[in-house]
């Protein structure tokens, strides 16, 4: 038996922030912003609005989908995030409380690469015999952490979720390798402090969101291509058999980077950092998502996902796509599951 992605669902907040409104506060320009990442305007989540209510608007979207049946048998809800509504509870106990699952609930801090970890973990436990299916989201209120006056942060991250039911899929589909990898020796480059003000090494721990740049830069283009290429090997595949490339949406020449490195063209990656900014955990089931609905991905294609960020960290994995039954094809042709 091998795991794979039975159902998806996303959301991102309503209000759009365009590059224009920055240059009134911050010493910017749309021109700079975009030269150097590839954004144009970000989600912003509303007052009211918290990772775990994005969390619930991804699985709202995923069951309108695919319908109400694929929640049953969900033993386990991972929601990875770097911005939970509390320290504790886990904003996934959130999640199972609203959709009354009979499930374990915790939450994954994992940087950005918070969504890959949790596929891996879903599988991992859906393999072992801990779960059924896992429930895995990756949600993020990254906007209500800002300094709206650092102008090296705030222009890059937005809000927005995705979920994804691991479970059982048919022979011959599912994921095929996972990489998981971390350097802490980086962890001063992309930090938060929270209750400790100094890293082990005695160094302080930033008060607010702080990242260097141009290290997270150069770490991001070799760690993308090293765990992709580490990930198509373990998977038994060459990096031509990969059809769809999905990656990690923190800015368009890193991504554009690791395309050119892995010999592919343009058409079989997906870019949405123009329009949603960097969500961290939820970039890469929103590319997935808008993939699938684009009609980019097929049954029985191999996808590449490769994610990087604070901790550092990084996860590559190789997934060969199943159709899951939607709503629609599951009223016309009974559960296929
Ligand atoms: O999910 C993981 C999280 N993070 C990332 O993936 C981010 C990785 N890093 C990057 O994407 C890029 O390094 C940035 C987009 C953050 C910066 O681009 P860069 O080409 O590496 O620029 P830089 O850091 O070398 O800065 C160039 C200049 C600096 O001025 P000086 O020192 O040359 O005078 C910055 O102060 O650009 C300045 N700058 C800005 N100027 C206008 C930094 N932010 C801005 C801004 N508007 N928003």
């Amino acid at each position: 038996m091998n795991t794979g992605i039975l159902a998806l669902g996303t959301y991102a907040p309503e209000r759009v922030m365009t590059n224009a409104e920055f240059e009134s506060f911050l010493e910017t320009s749309d021109e700079w912003i975009q030269s150097r990442t590839g954004i144009k305007e970000r989600r912003i989540s509303a007052a009211d609005e918290y990772s775990s209510t994005m969390a619930f608007k991804a699985v709202q979207n995923l069951i309108h989908r695919h319908g109400e049946k694929v929640l049953e048998d969900v033993d386990l809800v991972i929601v990875a995030t770097n911005t939970p509504d509390a320290l504790f509870p886990a904003t996934a106990c959130l999640v199972q409380e609203k959709f009354g699952l009979k499930a374990g609930a915790f939450d994954l801090l994992a940087g950005c690469p918070g969504w890959g970890y949790a596929i891996a973990q879903a599988h991992a436990s859906v393999k072992a015999g801990l779960a059924r299916k896992v429930l895995a989201i990756g949600a993020e209120a990254l906007t209500k952490i800002m300094d709206w006056k650092d102008r090296s942060t705030a222009v890059l991250f937005g809000d927005g979720s995705g979920a994804a039911v691991i479970g059982p899929v048919p022979e011959g589909y599912g994921f095929k390798s996972f990489v998981l990898g971390s350097d802490g020796s980086g962890a001063g480059q992309l930090a938060m402090g929270c209750l400790n003000p100094r890293f082990p090494d005695g160094s302080p721990m930033p008060k607010s969101v702080y990242m260097n740049g141009r290290e997270v830069f150069k770490f991001a283009v070799r760690v993308m291509n090293s765990s992709a290429l580490e990930a198509i090997e373990k998977a038994g595949l060459k990096p031509t058999d990969i059809r769809f490339f999905v990656p990690h949406q923190a800015n368009a020449r890193i991504i554009e980077a690791a395309r050119e490195r892995l010999n592919l063209p343009p058409e079989q990656v997906w870019v949405n950092v123009d329009r949603y900014g960097n969500t961290s955990t939820a970039s890469m089931p929103i590319a997935l998502q808008e993939a699938l609905d684009a009609g980019q991905i097929h049954d029985g294609d191999h996808i590449l996902f490769v994610t990087f960020g604070a901790g550092l960290t990084w996860a590559a994995s190789v997934l060969t796509w199943w159709n899951p039954p939607t709503a629609t094809n599951l009223l016309e042709q009974g559960d296929r599951a």
